[in-house]
């Protein structure tokens, strides 16, 4: 069929046709800020999940449920290299702004800029490059002692207020959490923890890998009270049936059943993998109907595409002794394998492996599901390690 048509949508962050299955937590994500609004007391939400698996889909679907309720909103992105107050400060920059124009009395507004300044002022001694414009004149005292876990909780205090003020309310959206270090995610509860005491109207939608709630909970102990931890996984087999078949039926093509259970086999309800095989199963399909045999058919251009892609980006990432340890990984099978069991397969001991583990845990490769698990954080990663070193060999 014609591909300029094709529903569906493959790629990291695209939103897919159908968001399935999220339900439960786009509700709690109402509720959170529905309570926050009115000063009530409610759990700011980090969702957790592998790659692929859409949460960064999700949080942008929030961000607009928070925008049209009234929210100003910020959407960052962290990265493995850029620290959290240059990644954070221009963002808070424009809710000030826009808090500006809101009419009202009170000068909560122009102090939140002040100590924006001094804020920013701190961060220019360590990061040079950060360059900013602010025609007011810091706030001496306030956020600017250099250590980021006393400066951004007073950051978020002022902006708070700020918001409170002007009988607004902000929403922080940062994804891929897990790239800050212990230190700034501590500040960051630690920020949120000082505006949920004061009760100030600030969330906080986060995402993540999987070890986020460790990585939390190993920073400040009471993060589990402030932040409650939504998993975002595979979807069954009727929420993935769902994905496939209501995209297709709008354009007057059938998905048949047979069809939809292959590629729940095959893709094991995995969002990532069920918009690419629903995509090339359409460009496959002659006529319009999607069978079975079409799925089938579809497959070695799917892996392919995968393998290319979604794949290929991570492994061109590791180094020769990154890669025999996720070879070996995935020589031990699917899901996941104790450290003990790889370093046999490595015929290595298992105190050796430390540094290489930490390191890929580091890239977000992989995360230990349990005490002294290994798994990877991209779903059916083990099958692509097989395909991209068929023998395993020490
Ligand atoms: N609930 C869903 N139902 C169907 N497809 C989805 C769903 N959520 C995400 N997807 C698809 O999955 C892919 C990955 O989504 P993304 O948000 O980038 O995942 P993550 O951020 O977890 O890596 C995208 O192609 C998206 O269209
Ligand atoms: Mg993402």
């Amino acid at each position: 069929m014609d591909p300029i048509t094709n529903p569906f949508s493959p790629g990291a962050g695209s939103p897919p046709p159908e968001l399935v299955g999220r339900d439960p937590i786009i509700e709690k994500a109402r509720i959170l800020f529905g309570r926050i609004k009115e000063r009530r007391a409610e759990k700011s939400l980090l969702l957790t999940g592998l790659r692929g698996v859409g949460k960064t889909v999700l949080l942008n679907e929030l961000e607009r449920l928070a925008s049209s309720t009234g929210y100003r909103t910020v959407v960052v992105e962290a990265h493995e290299d850029k620290p959290l107050g240059p990644l954070i400060a221009p963002h808070l920059r424009g809710v000030l702004y826009n808090l500006d124009r809101v009419a009202g009395a009170g000068d909560k507004v122009k102090r939140g800029f002040r100590v924006l300044r001094s804020f920013v002022g701190a961060l220019k001694v360590t990061y040079k490059d950060v360059e900013f414009g602010l025609d007011v004149d810091p706030e001496k005292g306030s956020a600017d002692s250099g250590d980021i876990e006393i400066d951004l909780p007073n950051l978020f205090v002022a902006v708070g207020e700020a918001a409170d003020e002007r009988g607004s309310a902000v929403a922080l959206f940062i994804d891929e959490v897990q790239y800050f270090s212990g230190k700034e995610l501590g500040a960051l509860i630690m920020a949120m923890h000082r505006v949920q005491q004061r009760q100030l109207p600030i969330v906080l939608l986060g995402a993540g890998l999987p070890i986020l709630p460790g990585l939390a909970g190993e920073s400040k102990s009471y993060a589990e009270r402030l932040f409650s931890f939504p998993e975002v996984g595979a979807l069954n087999a009727d929420e993935s049936a769902e994905a496939l078949r209501e995209p297709t039926l709008a354009a007057g093509v059938v998905f048949e059943p047979e069809a939809l259970d292959e590629v729940f086999r095959l893709t094991k309800g995995y969002p990532y993998f069920l918009q690419e095989w629903g995509y090339q199963s359409w460009n496959h399909a002659p006529l319009t109907t999607i069978t079975r045999d079409v799925v089938v058919s579809a497959t070695s251009t799917v892996i392919e595409r995968l393998d290319q892609n979604f794949f290929r980006v991570r492994f061109d990432r590791l180094t020769p002794g990154e890669k025999r340890f996720l070879r070996a990984i995935a020589e031990l099978g699917p899901g996941p394998q104790r450290t003990g069991d790889i370093a046999d397969a490595l015929r290595v001991k298992v105190t050796s492996l430390g540094p290489l583990r930490a390191r890929l845990i580091k890239k977000g490769m992989v995360y230990s599901p349990a005490h002294g698990d290994m798994a990877f954080t991209v779903p059916l990663f083990d099958e692509f390690m097989r395909r991209a070193i068929p023998t395993f060999t020490v």
